[in-house]
């Protein structure tokens, strides 16, 4: 990758600036605070931009940094690296903006609003030599981290994301709101490619899709199952998978995962009565083994700004890529899709992704 000239001489304290001060800027915003008072992350939090200077200026105050009028002008100012937290309409403008100027980016998901958008967004951080991530933040959820040295032959996964509704994020549906975290990870899991995609959704307090259901069959065989709804009535988030003898049980907000393993089956088992519970064929069901692996719990967002800020220091590739963006973005697409055909063919009411 190339070099990090903007490096201020002499001190080699990361410059750092975040894009858009919304709800989830904000968030940046806060940890980036916590990361310059860490004296081991070497952070200098330089400011943050909106086009709504007020905005910009509310959250500097909160976070003691500076707020600027516009992108431009954090440039300006000599940052390394940017959280890019604007709507994801303007992902590729604003991050266009700061590859051109030779600052390293950290992308919100989704990725960007098409698949050639993601395409222009690899292209040209490469072209730049930039170092570029994509805010896949539940791979940084120490749940999900613990969860990847278990990982053999995943060959059935349950996932449900499900919130209570709250008036945000309204203009994309669930599949790009929440859906694609999971898309993500599971597409990270299962490195085998999507052979089959079917989808339903359905619009309840929006004008989009607000919960959907897909069963997202992979070459490889595997089949996964994703729930997503922004209209529940209670919060869960949960990925849960079978792989050869082992039951994996993941659960993103409380940070856990419970592991059953099954021991190689008895060999006398087929001769076993397992209709009669006094027989000695509940011996041969009684070979599991519950294991819950070690798990620190962090801030997911915490882990990957300086996941992030790691890769811009060694000009290393991050750990979710923009490939990773890209490929959990056209699966999203694929689904939304998929939802609007069956939704033609159910001849529910006409759905379209604009
Ligand atoms: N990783 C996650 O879990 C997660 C959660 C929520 C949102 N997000 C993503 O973060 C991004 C922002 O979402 P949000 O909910 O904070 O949105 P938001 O609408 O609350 O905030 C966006 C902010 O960007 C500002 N803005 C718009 N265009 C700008 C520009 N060209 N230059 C500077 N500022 C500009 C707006 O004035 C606004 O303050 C979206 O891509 C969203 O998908 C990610």
């Amino acid at each position: 990758m190339g070099d990090n000239r903007r490096m201020p001489p002499g001190n080699n304290a990361l410059r750092v600036g975040v894009v858009g001060c919304g709800a989830f800027g904000r968030n940046h915003a806060r940890v980036y605070r916590d990361l310059e008072a860490d004296p081991s992350q070497n952070v200098q939090f330089a400011g943050v931009a909106d086009l709504d200077f007020d905005r910009a200026q509310a959250i500097a105050k909160e976070f003691g940094t500076q707020a600027f009028r516009s992108l431009d002008e954090l440039v300006a100012a000599g940052i390394n690296a940017a959280s890019v937290a604007v709507p994801t309409v303007s992902h590729l403008s604003g991050a266009r903006q700061l590859i051109e100027s030779g600052v390293d980016v950290l992308i919100e998901k989704p990725l960007a609003a098409t698949v050639a958008e993601a395409d222009e967004l690899i292209e040209l951080a490469q072209r730049h030599g930039r170092v570029a991530q994509a805010g896949h933040l539940e791979r940084f959820n120490p749940a999900v981290r613990a969860t990847v040295p278990l990982l053999t032959q995943p060959m059935f996964f349950e996932v449900h994301r499900l919130s209570v509704f709250t008036p945000r994020s309204l203009d994309v549906d669930v599949i790009l709101d929440l859906m694609i975290h999971d898309l993500d990870v599971v597409l990270s899991f299962v490195k085998s490619p999507v052979k089959e995609i079917r989808a339903v959704g359905l619009p309840i307090l929006s004008q989009k899709i607000d919960i959907a259901n897909v069963r997202m069959e992979f070459e490889s065989g595997c089949v996964a199952n994703f729930t997503a709804s922004r209209v529940s009535t209670e919060r869960i988030r949960k990925l849960r998978f079978f792989q050869p003898h082992q039951y994996v049980s993941l659960d993103y907000s409380r940070q856990d995962v419970l592991v059953l393993t099954v021991e190689e089956p008895r060999s006398d088992a087929a001769d076993l009565d397992p209709f009669n519970p006094g027989s000695v064929a509940a011996s041969a069901f009684a070979g599991i083994t519950p294991f819950k692996p070690k798990v620190e719990q962090q801030e997911p967002l915490r882990a990957e700004l300086s996941s992030f800020l790691r890769a811009v220091r060694e000009r290393s590739t991050p750990e979710v890529t923009l490939e990773d963006g890209r490929r959990a973005l056209a699966v999203a697409i694929e689904i939304v899709d998929a939802i609007a055909e069956h939704s033609h063919r159910a001849k529910l009411m006409e759905l379209t992704r604009e």
